[in-house]
């Protein structure tokens, strides 16, 4: 569904990816792993138009989306939920979820949707009319994740979502994203957790200073083999 061509991007001068290709398959969980600073997060704000390419391509259903305005990517079916989940505090939470659905083509589904998205997410609807700034971070992860469905989105694009959560709310977390996987969603999901990652993925890339170290189909990794790559440098 989604393929990385050969791309460079970085901030200004300073060039973050070298020559990174990977491909997304529809229906597929694509995760990428890495420790801190390789670039995962550069590399989906690339993906998601955030960032210019200097090099490369990448193609949504085969048709070029380099140069598209982030702005344009939820049109195109695309929703990423960002590092930090990024929920305004200062808005309840159904509010938090409106705002998943504001671009035009999603507004009138968005009362649908709000539905679906308490249906998946009971803690969220308890507390619809509360601030979100009062959730703890594993609610505040899941209201992130609800209203990056708002839009129905193809391909939903996961910046570590389990970071800072304690390991019940992880194991939930990840008991989430394998009902979106179920429900025959395409997923980009970047994780620090390799063990659990590499469970709920199809295929799995290892990235390290701006580019891919490995790629696998998730059934074939060695966790091992993963850890000792991982941590040489
Ligand atoms: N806004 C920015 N300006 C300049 N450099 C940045 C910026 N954001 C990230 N970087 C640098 O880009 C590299 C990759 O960062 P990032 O993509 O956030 O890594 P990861 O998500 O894998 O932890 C790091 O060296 C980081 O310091
Ligand atoms: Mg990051």
């Amino acid at each position: 569904m989604l393929e990385v061509d050969n791309i460079r991007a970085g901030y200004g001068a300073i060039n973050v990816l070298w020559d990174v290709s990977l491909s997304a398959a529809a229906g597929q969980m694509t995760t990428i792993i890495g420790p801190n600073g390789a670039g995962k997060t550069t590399l989906l704000r690339s993906i998601m138009g955030l960032l210019p390419l200097t090099q490369g391509d990448i193609r949504l259903h085969g048709r070029s989306i380099r140069g598209t305005a982030p702005w344009d990517m939820s049109g195109l079916g695309v929703a990423m939920i960002p590092e930090g989940r990024m929920i305004f505090k200062d808005m309840t939470i159904e509010e938090n979820l409106l705002m998943g659905a504001f671009p035009k083509q999603h507004r009138a589904a968005a009362r649908q949707k709000c539905e679906q998205a308490y249906a998946m997410f009971p803690c969220l609807q308890e507390r619809w009319n509360l601030l979100a700034g009062m959730l703890s971070g594993g609610e505040s992860q899941m209201l992130a994740m609800a209203r990056g469905l708002m839009s129905d989105p193809e391909l939903l694009i996961i910046d570590e979502p389990s970071l800072g959560l304690a390991p019940v709310v992880v194991n939930e977390l990840f008991g989430v994203l394998g009902r979106l996987k179920a429900e025959g969603r395409t997923i980009i999901l970047v994780e620090q957790n390799t063990q659990k990652a590499v469970g709920v993925a199809d295929q799995v890339h290892l990235m390290q200073s701006g580019k891919i170290a490995l790629s696998q189909p998730a059934a074939e990794v060695s966790l091992e083999h993963l850890h000792d790559l991982y941590f040489a440098h």
